[in-house]
């Protein structure tokens, strides 16, 4: 039954003084109903017309509020029948604290839509070489020597500063560890938080090199498999007592798992004395709404490990990342860095510190939004308007790729071997899927990269793309 907007929040009425937007006043107000309780799973939303007419507000405001709640996982939204309450499983969980072109032609990777792949052209050169020369003006020390082991101090408290604003994780820097970049953390967290011998939960389908530390450090790998939600939750009599995710965007097919889910993960760690390893390696890019809480920040980092990377905002040579560890394991995850020698380098830190506190890093990052959005939205209906015949996309309004799930009479491997002679970088998604099926589909497609190409490039590539695909057929 649909409920009205009276029934559906009572005693909400938007305030216009807040300094909080009234969208998020709205999202505040539905969280908080659907977290105790009081709207229930499968409820239905009255429509945003109606609700907007209640209020008094534009009727933007309630679609922007519904969108951000689907993205957060509280709310679905079905073609032609409006919004309903998702699943959230049993927990109470304190609420989340957030506070909540083209240029040069330099520097050009030889592969056309590869996945994952930032575009080196939009590196900020300029503004990046005015940190370092001012550095190496005023302190050359802090270029060589002036970084600790985990990291240099104010690159930690710049780090600390943009994970309290963007996700809502409130730590120290001293919790912050620097590495090489987020595949460099995933292997320290794994060494420091799952014993030898013991089994480690990863998503499957997922990023392939976790599972590959996890076989080299003598762990076992138990896979969990994906429905609408997000990853399957082991049960807590398992042996699985570490579980790595990717919360905010799936990796590689996109989508954020429910908030339902969430806390189910969360209750499982709490239960079974489980760890978390958040895996949160592109959640800058969301191109719609406002940033998905992390799981970290709805756990308060009491069993979640918290993973970013600079890879994809700059790029993936830079080879910086960082850890967000609970207070109670910063000493064994230092210690797992000593003894996997890890060791981020110490002179872009400096610069990258410079650049995040002088505002630049913000100014790239929103400026890359806006592009990668463009090209996002570009990819995603480019493929919806020449490529229906032969397969569908979901567009998730987030991340670096995109995935064109094939019709059956393809091969996604046949086509990607093929698609690399011809200078396309696809990938298959089969390689990423250790199961037949990924949510309910068969696991038949190609990944492509969304970002590294404007939209010109993107259509040349994407006939070529076809072409391809006809002659594999
Ligand atoms: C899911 C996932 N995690 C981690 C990484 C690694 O990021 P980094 O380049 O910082 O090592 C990637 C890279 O594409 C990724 O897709």
């Amino acid at each position: 039954m649909v409920e009205t907007p009276r029934d559906i929040l009572p005693s909400f009425m938007p305030d216009r003084t807040s300094p909080t937007p009234i969208f998020e006043q709205i999202c505040a107000a539905f969280r908080e109903r659907i977290r105790s309780g009081a709207l229930r799973e499968r409820a239905r939303l009255p429509a945003t017309r109606a609700l907007a007419q209640d209020l008094g507000i534009a009727r933007a405001t309630v679609v922007t509020s519904y969108d951000q709640l689907v993205a957060e996982g509280y709310l679905a939204a079905r073609r032609g029948s409006g919004y309903s309450v998702c699943a959230m499983g049993d927990v109470e969980l304190t609420p989340p604290r957030t506070s909540v072109s083209a240029g040069d032609g330099r520097e050009r990777p030889a592969m056309l839509l590869a996945a994952g792949q930032p575009d080196m052209r939009l590196f900020p050169h300029r503004a990046w070489a005015k940190c370092v020369a001012r550095l190496c003006r005023t302190r050359p020390e802090d270029m060589l020597i002036g970084c600790g082991r985990f990291g240099h101090s104010e690159l930690r408290q710049a780090i600390a500063a943009h994970v309290r604003d963007w996700r809502g994780i409130d730590a120290r820097p001293e919790q912050v560890l620097v590495t090489s970049g987020a595949t460099e953390a995933l292997d320290i967290c794994l060494h420091a938080l799952a014993a030898p011998g013991s089994t480690v939960g990863v998503e499957d389908p997922g990023y392939p090199l976790i599972r590959l530390f996890a076989e080299r450090q003598g762990r076992r790998v138990r896979d969990l498999s994906l429905d609408s939600q997000g990853a399957e939750v082991p049960d807590p009599g398992e042996e699985t007592g570490v579980v790595v995710l990717t919360p905010s965007h799936q990796f590689p097919l996109g989508g954020a798992m429910s908030a339902g889910r969430r806390q189910a993960f969360v209750l499982w760690a709490a239960q079974r004395q489980g760890w978390i390893i958040e895996d949160d390696y592109d959640s800058e890019f969301r191109y719609a709404g406002r940033p998905i809480p992390a799981m970290a920040s709805v756990d308060g980092l009491g069993r979640t490990v918290y993973i970013g990377s600079f890879s994809k905002i700059f790029s993936n040579s830079l080879r910086l990342g960082y850890v967000v560890a609970p207070e109670g394991q910063v000493a064994a995850l230092s210690q797992a860095m000593r003894l996997r020698g890890a060791r981020a380098s110490a002179m872009p830190q400096a610069a990258l510190a410079e650049f995040m506190l002088r505002g630049e890093f913000y100014r790239h990052l929103r400026r890359v939004r806006r592009l990668y959005a463009e090209r996002h939205r570009h990819l995603i209906e480019h493929l919806r308007t020449e490529f229906a015949d032969i397969g569908h996309v979901v567009d998730h309004q987030a991340g670096m790729q995109v995935v064109l799930h094939l019709a059956p009479h393809l091969s996604d491997v046949r086509i990607t071997k093929a698609a690399r002679q011809a200078g396309i970088g696809v990938e298959a998604l089969s390689e990423f899927c250790r199961s037949a099926l990924v949510r309910g589909e068969a696991s038949n497609g190609l990944v492509l990269g969304a970002c590294l190409n404007d939209p010109e490039e993107q259509k040349a590539a994407l006939a070529r793309l076809r072409a391809v695909i006809s002659s594999t057929e």
